[in-house]
């Protein structure tokens, strides 16, 4: 008889990914002792995970809020979906480039608290128009850190807008190598691209090597005036240094996708609420990616991305 399993859901999860599950598994927020879990971005640390569960989906690419060396001493593979959100995430990269150079986020704000009655509103139009220009992305030089899948793709859409790149990875694939546009140059060093970078984006997973990975140390060696973009891992980023450095006017501004009581609403911020891989493609491109995983390692015991 063909199985009958019990998969927990823990987030929302894409209906496209959730079809590719057979109809005879059971799927719910409430099943209690599921064989396996499908999440998103969930905290699984600190949940009491049943002893029935033998995988975990993660409908993403950061694998950080899933207890994963427990799960391993278990012999639960969690699998994730690397690159299936990697476009999502580099249009929103380059929106926050954006925002950062031509002064949005201030420029919305003076706008929306416009009072269109006010007869010298012409005027103040023109005042917004001169305090908010900005300057234009071709011709800056941009440095990624992780030359991942985002990495690589963010490093392509710069060199076509016409920026400077500069790209470190220690660990970089043979395959990520070949992807990478050969206008990137090669850096040896997370400072080498601090030296010459005036945006900095930020393309590596929170694991201890890249826990702080910019710091009081090293946020002083970046240019002047240098915007910092952090849609990787909140905690790859120290916020105490990030507002120091804001305060003496030496990062110009940062770029995150992680809104926290330490950062939020301070001068020179720009957070969003983790909204790189929030697109309906990208949504369902990760789970279907981990529902066909999920779904091979069930029923063939195959292992893919573990
Ligand atoms: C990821 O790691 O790919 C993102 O955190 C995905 C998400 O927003 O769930």
């Amino acid at each position: 008889m063909a199985n009958q399993f019990q998969i927990l859901i823990l987030n929302q999860i894409s209906a496209t990914g959730l079809k590719r599950l057979p109809e005879r598994y059971t799927t719910g927020k409430d099943i209690k002792a599921p064989d396996a879990v499908l999440v998103r971005s969930a905290d699984m640390h600190g949940m009491d995970i049943p002893a029935s569960v033998r995988a975990i989906g993660r409908a993403g690419a950061g694998t950080n809020n899933i207890p994963v060396k427990a799960m391993s001493q278990r012999g639960v593979p969690v699998f994730n979906a690397p690159g299936a959100n990697a476009n999502a995430v580099k249009e929103l990269v380059l929106v926050g480039m954006l925002l950062a150079a031509r002064n949005i986020a201030g420029a919305l704000d003076f706008v929306a608290k416009l009072d269109t009655a006010d007869p010298e509103m012409d005027r103040k139009v023109e005042d917004g128009k001169k305090s908010f220009a900005g300057y234009e992305l071709a011709g800056q030089t941009l440095g990624i850190i992780g030359l991942g899948k985002i990495g690589c793709l963010v490093a392509d859409a710069a060199i076509k807008l016409g920026m400077n790149v500069y790209g470190y990875d220690p660990e970089i694939t043979v395959d990520a190598a070949w992807s990478l546009p050969s206008q990137v140059r090669k850096a040896h060093s997370v400072a080498e691209v601090l030296k010459h970078a005036q945006f900095i984006s930020l393309h590596v997973p929170l694991v201890d090597a890249t826990r702080n990975l910019i710091n009081a140390d090293n946020i002083g060696t970046m240019k002047h005036g240098a915007v910092l973009l952090n849609f990787s891992r909140e905690g790859v980023v120290n916020e105490a240094a990030v507002l120091a450095a804001l305060a003496e006017k030496k990062l110009g501004r940062y770029v995150c996708d992680f809104p926290s009581a330490a950062i939020n609403g301070r001068p020179g911020i720009i957070a969003l609420p983790h909204l790189g891989a929030s697109t309906q493609e990208a949504e369902e491109n990760c789970a279907v990616m981990v529902a066909d995983q999920l779904v091979d390692y069930l029923e063939h015991g195959n292992i893919q991305n573990a």
